[in-house]
């Protein structure tokens, strides 16, 4: 990886990268077409990073569909797939840990302890070791993207973060990995998450209380047929501060559960 890095640098050719776990759908591909737009070399990183999984259970059972996945790549067309061994990114004696406070610290932060150290830790790993320019996250996770802008900004890392928006099926449910694990049932079910979430955003748009509309929002669901919401919050876009006005851009955040899959999403306000 880095022998290409260095080949390309020196031809005066800009890098991006797009970090993944693997299991790609159409979400990651946007991310790729996103960087093959702006870049003239594209490198997609697949890497199931033990270090940001709170429960082992989880990082077991997360889906490896390597082969897939480089022939998906493919039909998009990218410059070098970096798929480091667990060995080979953690080997032993590793000691440091990059860990984010204020932006990392509330909503997945508070709900998954340690995620978002292993996050910010393998992320830095990452463009140390492709050497990008520019990397591209989606904004389907919304709070890592502003962690690692949050990262980059304070440790002076020369990349440049680029958030690309959330892709969605037709009926809204954004793309997720996870979506395969719901039931036709479940997966109807689904559909109310971003239903509520966009009746809140047109609710507080149109001057309804923040705290009204978020009690709607969580009722909505239950009522759906979610079986538990973890958190429906409206914060600063880029703090996550929780927001008494709208006078800077908000953000609605939401993770619910639905057939024993716990589903993440997020839209302006
Ligand atoms: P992973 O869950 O594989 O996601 C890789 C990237 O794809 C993330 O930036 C994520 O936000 C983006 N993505 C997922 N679904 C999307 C959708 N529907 N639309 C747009 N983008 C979408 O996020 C991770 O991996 C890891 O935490 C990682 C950053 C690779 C660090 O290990």
């Amino acid at each position: 990886m880095r022998a290409a890095a260095a080949d390309w640098f020196a031809a005066g050719q800009t890098v991006g990268v797009v970090p993944t776990m693997g299991a790609l759908h159409d979400g990651h591909l946007s991310l790729v077409r996103a960087a093959r737009a702006e870049c003239d070399k594209v490198v997609v990183t697949i890497f199931v990073n033990p270090t940001q999984f709170n429960n082992p259970e989880d990082l077991l059972k997360y889906p490896r569909t390597e082969a897939t996945d480089v022939a998906l790549l493919m039909t998009v067309g990218v410059d070098a797939i970096f798929a480091p061994a667990a060995a080979e990114v953690y080997p032993t004696g590793f000691a440091t840990t990059v860990s984010v406070a204020g932006v990392a610290q509330s909503l997945e932060g508070a709900l998954r302890p340690g995620h978002f150290d292993g996050v910010a830790t393998v992320v830095t790993k990452l463009f140390g070791m492709t050497q990008a320019s520019r990397a591209y996250f989606g904004q389907k996770d919304w709070q890592q993207l502003q962690v690692v802008r949050r990262l980059v900004s304070d440790l002076n890392l020369p990349v440049t973060i680029v958030g690309v928006e959330t892709l969605r099926e037709a009926d809204g449910l954004a793309m997720s990995s996870r979506n395969a694990r719901l039931d036709p049932a479940a997966r109807k079910t689904a559909t109310a998450l971003f239903a509520a979430m966009s009746a809140v955003a047109a609710g507080i748009r149109a001057g309804v209380q923040f705290a009204d509309a978020i009690a709607v929002c969580r009722a909505a669901l239950l009522r759906a047929g979610f079986a538990e919401v973890d958190y429906v919050e409206l914060r600063d876009a880029a703090s996550l501060e929780p927001v008494q006005d709208l006078s800077r851009p908000g953000r609605l955040l939401v993770a619910a559960w639905i057939g024993g899959v716990r589903l993440i999403d997020n839209i302006p306000v």
